[in-house]
């Protein structure tokens, strides 16, 4: 969470570090703010509550010159999300300005050693202790700038990125990473900062990658130096990226989250023709060595990617018969899991940079597993800590409520088990090859949904006045339930439940009313006539239900009180078709309800920090 530019060269730097912040404000949107100093050494930082177009509010008339800066969109975890704890902190005399992207530990106990000192707090935040640490460092040792930084985190206890800027010092930022991630983009003449690359790939399409405890020091004419924090050089690895500009932009949509929906027919189409050249190409072995002698798969995420997880739960039992468990990210780091040797984890993330899934990554790697990860964002810190990875190719998913990149995990992890499967025997020939065939044809069928969305639009105006809602369903499109529940509380904050449809009898089934409608996902599957039987126990009880079918279907679609039909697939393939309904239907939702939909109160769409 929290974002971080930064810019250093010929250009003037407030218009790169406002363009930057404005890619980088899915990561929050709590308050923002921006340090330069100007040509005449003074050190200018303006701040606001709210988001970046209110800090070019508050900006405007205001000495904004100068070709070095820093910047800031935060996600409020220490002090709460307003004025006064926004970025850049100054240290006590003013000269320096610091932007943070983490969580400081120990920050209560140095801060308590400053105050010993007599330096004052001006924020409630963590991230001011580091900047007047680093000050008072300078002051006390007389060290240098680079060197007071250094010695300030070897101080400091958490995660941090961070960009220093010292007025004193007009001609250098100081960064550093540990993490969170960091990444420089090198231009001809000039050095950029960003979180990740987004705010800086119009410029440049070269980037170095920070390592946990890389420390660089940019300088005005180009130069950098990489070293660790403890002060050990490195050589800067400078790689390219490819991001096409206007992946990054709405092009004509209201929302970044309908674009990023409407996008899932290509989407998919760039995933499954990547993961094929993986899966089937020559990298296969480095993938396949890791999984033939695999006794159990455990696979670990948060939120939406978990729920990904949940369904390759079902295609890689079915496909492998290789047992595979489940964890959130967050308790399987905590809860001292069992692992053996032979055991493979696969870690999957849309970002590459939620803070538990790459906690639990590296304590499976110190107990010896083998760490496959599915990550969407190339060159991410997940995909740089596994053994391998397969990348979703998704593009850039900005919206908070993750779309695109739901359909494009599945759709990785079940092509993976059906290769698995069909390696190791336990899928045969005919199967495989019609199997194949189907996903093949996925993204057109989603792109029939999708054709589809004014009927889902009014659909939508029944759910939106509903207090609470239940989605239901079963077997590998139970895990699709849980993710339109997440889907509809997150972007429009109607409580929203997922459930294993057969469930409902042992308890849920008592919510049942006329004010709490029933979302059902009811497509053709081996279960289908007992979902019937379930959809009937929710209407002998004046349950309201809106049904996901299958084209054709007469049964469900003649009980439920409104429904969506979707193109015919195998079952384990549906659950790739049967969440795009689902998505649309909380998009909608959230707009009738007036919502801001991509930005949605308390959330940062990457999770950086625990
Ligand atoms: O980047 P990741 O896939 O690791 O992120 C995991 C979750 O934070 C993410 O899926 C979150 O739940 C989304 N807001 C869901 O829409």
């Amino acid at each position: 969470m929290c974002g971080i530019v930064g810019y250093i060269g010929r250009r003037q730097a407030y218009p790169v570090l406002i363009k930057g912040l404005h890619r980088l404000e899915y990561r929050g949107y709590d308050s923002a703010g921006v340090a330069l100093i100007s040509a005449g050494g003074s050190l200018n930082v303006y701040k606001s509550q709210g988001k970046v177009s209110d800090l070019e509010d508050t900006a405007q008339n205001r000495d904004l010159t100068g070709c070095i800066g820093i910047g800031h969109t935060r996600w409020a975890t220490h002090g709460e999300p307003g004025f006064r704890n926004a970025h850049p902190h100054l240290s006590q005399s003013g000269r320096l300005a610091i932007v943070h992207n983490g969580i400081i530990e120990n920050y209560a106990s140095l801060r308590e050693m400053l105050i010993g000192q007599g330096r004052t707090f001006n924020s409630d935040t963590d991230t001011e202790v580091v900047v007047q640490l680093i000050e008072y460092i300078q002051e006390k040792d007389g060290l240098s700038f680079v060197a007071s930084v250094q010695r300030a985190l070897q101080m400091v206890q958490g995660a941090y990125a961070v960009a220093v800027l010292d007025m004193r010092q007009p001609d250098t930022i100081v960064a550093a990473r540990k993490g969170s991630p960091l990444v420089v983009g090198v231009g001809d003449d000039e050095l950029f900062l960003g979180s990740d690359a987004s705010p800086i790939v119009e410029y440049t399409d070269r980037v170095i990658y920070l390592d946990d405890e890389d420390m660089v020091v940019l300088r005005q004419d180009a130069a950098i130096t990489l070293m660790t924090v403890r002060g050990e050089r490195k050589t800067p690895q400078i790689q390219q990226v490819t991001m096409d500009v206007s992946q990054l932009e709405k092009g004509g949509y209201d929302h970044f989250m309908l674009k990023e929906i409407c996008e899932q027919p290509q989407s998919l189409r760039s995933c499954l023709q990547s993961v094929r050249q993986t899966l089937i190409g020559p990298d296969a072995e480095r993938v396949f060595s890791l999984l033939q002698n695999a006794n159990r798969v455990i696979i670990t995420a948060c939120g939406t990617s978990w729920h990904a997880g949940l369904v390759a739960k079902y295609a890689i039992e079915r496909m492998t018969r290789v047992p595979v468990e489940v964890d959130y990210a967050s308790e399987f780091r905590y809860r001292q899991p069992v692992i053996n040797p032979g055991d493979v984890v696969i870690a999957v993330s849309q970002s590459g940079e939620t803070a538990d899934t790459l906690a639990a990554i590296g304590m499976a790697k110190e107990q010896g597993a083998g760490v496959l990860s599915v990550c969407n964002v190339i060159g991410s810190s997940i995909p740089r800590t596994s053994d391998c990875v397969i990348y979703t190719m998704a593009g850039p998913e900005i919206g908070v409520a993750s779309t695109k990149a739901f359909t494009a995990q599945v759709a990785v992890l079940t092509m993976l088990a059906l290769v698995w499967g069909h390696r190791k025997g336990t899928v045969g020939e005919a199967e495989y090859t019609a199997l194949m065939q189907q996903l093949d044809t996925l993204p057109d069928k989603i792109g029939r949904i999708i054709a589809q969305k004014e009927t889902v639009r009014k659909m939508a105006q029944t759910l939106s006045f509903a207090p609470s809602c239940l989605y239901i369903g079963r077997g590998c499109n139970y895990p699709v339930a849980l993710e339109g529940a997440l889907k509809l509380k997150e972007i429009s904050y109607i409580h929203a439940e997922g459930y294993p449809a057969a469930e409902m009898k042992h308890g849920p089934i008592a919510l049942i009313s006329q004010e709490m409608p029933v979302v059902t996902v009811a497509t053709e599957s081996a279960v289908y006539d007992k979902l019937v039987s379930n959809i009937q126990e929710i209407r002998a009880r004046q349950g309201r239900v809106m049904a996901v079918v299958t084209e054709g279907d007469t049964e469900v679609a003649r009980m439920a009180d409104s429904y969506v039909a979707v193109p015919q697939v195998a079952e384990c393939l549906s659950p790739i078709l049967n969440i795009v309904p689902l998505q649309l239907l909380s998009y909608y939702v959230a707009c009738l309800k007036g919502c801001d939909v991509d930005q949605p109160r308390n959330l940062a769409k990457s999770v950086t920090v625990e």
